[in-house]
């Protein structure tokens, strides 16, 4: 097993140094247009290996060449966001990346599945399709995975219940219009409605939402990268295992909860063959209304890219 993870700023190297750490492959490669940076960090985390007793072989690069035949390629380079932004706001510059790194990686691994994580994530992952000519099925994002690993770290904070019991499920666009669905929130198997007002029902959602926003003004250069960088690696840990593992993943739509060509947040079986089976579930009325709201804004936001 090869990955190649692009990007070796905050998200990347964390994304790296988690796969190292979980041996999820033999080598794992990291490419960034910036000279020296991933060859350095990559060093670094190889050094860390013999201390945690993995034998991955960590390399940084700036020569795509050495990324060839991987057989995963996770996305993270581009923008972050800055206090006061949005992940739209990072629109033109971050397809642009996409466009040029995906175009580099997709060419030198045919065969790769490829996780992206880069935002806007929804459009970020539509452009990365596009642009590799790759089978759908290889071609998905993460978003829903970090958005409920927030939406149960919050409900465990309230609850002072233990993480491992809680369930949730996020729908949707990763941004302000991501859909949490309390009834499908479960702790130890009970909806989270009979352990908590509504009111805090509902002021949790509402932190989830604006989970990233929230560590973005605390950083004030940049934003988060521990929750987003473990999410990914569960993805890569779920498809090299071939676990088929149900979880909140942006997947091409073809069909289900009534959309067709767009990249959505929904339950997706994940295997060796990527996003294998999205599994669809009946939406109440409101549910529906706050997804097709997501589903317009995302579509919005790629007819405002260039692809
Ligand atoms: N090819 C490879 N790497 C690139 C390219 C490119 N064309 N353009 C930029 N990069 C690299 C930068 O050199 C930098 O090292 O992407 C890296 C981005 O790192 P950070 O600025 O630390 O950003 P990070 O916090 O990692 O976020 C990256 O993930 O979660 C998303 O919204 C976030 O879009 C952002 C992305």
């Amino acid at each position: 097993m090869k990955i190649t993870v692009i990007g070796a700023g905050n998200v990347g190297a964390t994304t790296a140094l988690m796969l190292a750490q979980q041996q999820l492959a033999k080598e794992v490669v990291v490419v960034d247009i910036l000279e020296g940076i991933p060859e350095g960090k990559s060093l670094d985390m190889l050094q860390s290996g013999p201390v945690h007793g993995s034998d991955t072989f960590v390399r940084g690069t700036t020569d795509y060449n050495e990324t060839a035949n991987s057989d995963i390629i996770v996305m993270t380079a581009g923008l972050a966001r800055k206090p006061g932004m949005s992940r739209d706001d990072l629109l033109a510059a971050n397809t642009k990346i996409v466009k040029d790194a995906i175009g580099s990686a997709s060419a030198k691994s045919p065969n790769a599945i490829i996780v992206v994580v880069s935002n806007p994530l929804d459009v970020m992952t539509y452009v990365a399709l596009k642009v590799s000519k790759f089978p759908h099925k290889r071609v998905f994002g993460m978003a829903g995975i970090l958005d409920t690993a927030r939406l149960r770290a919050f409900i465990a904070m309230e609850l002072n219940v233990s993480v491992r019991d809680i369930s949730a499920m996020v729908l949707g666009g990763h941004g302000d219009t991501m859909v949490p669905l309390p009834r499908l929130t479960t702790v130890g198997g009970i909806p989270i409605g009979n352990l908590m007002p509504q009111e805090r029902v509902d002021a949790i959602m509402q932190r989830t939402r604006g989970g990233g926003a929230e560590i973005v003004k605390f950083l004030k250069t940049g934003s988060a990268y521990y929750a987003p960088a473990a999410a990914a690696a569960e993805m890569v840990d779920s498809i090299v295992k071939d676990r088929k593992r149900i979880l909140p993943c942006c997947a091409y739509l073809t069909g289900e909860y009534g959309e067709k060509d767009i990249y959505m947040g929904v339950p997706v079986v994940l295997g060796r063959g990527g996003a294998e089976r999205i599994l669809e579930m009946p939406l109440n009325d409101e549910e529906k209304a706050l997804f097709k709201k997501s589903i317009d804004h995302v579509r919005g936001t790629i007819a405002k890219a260039n692809i």
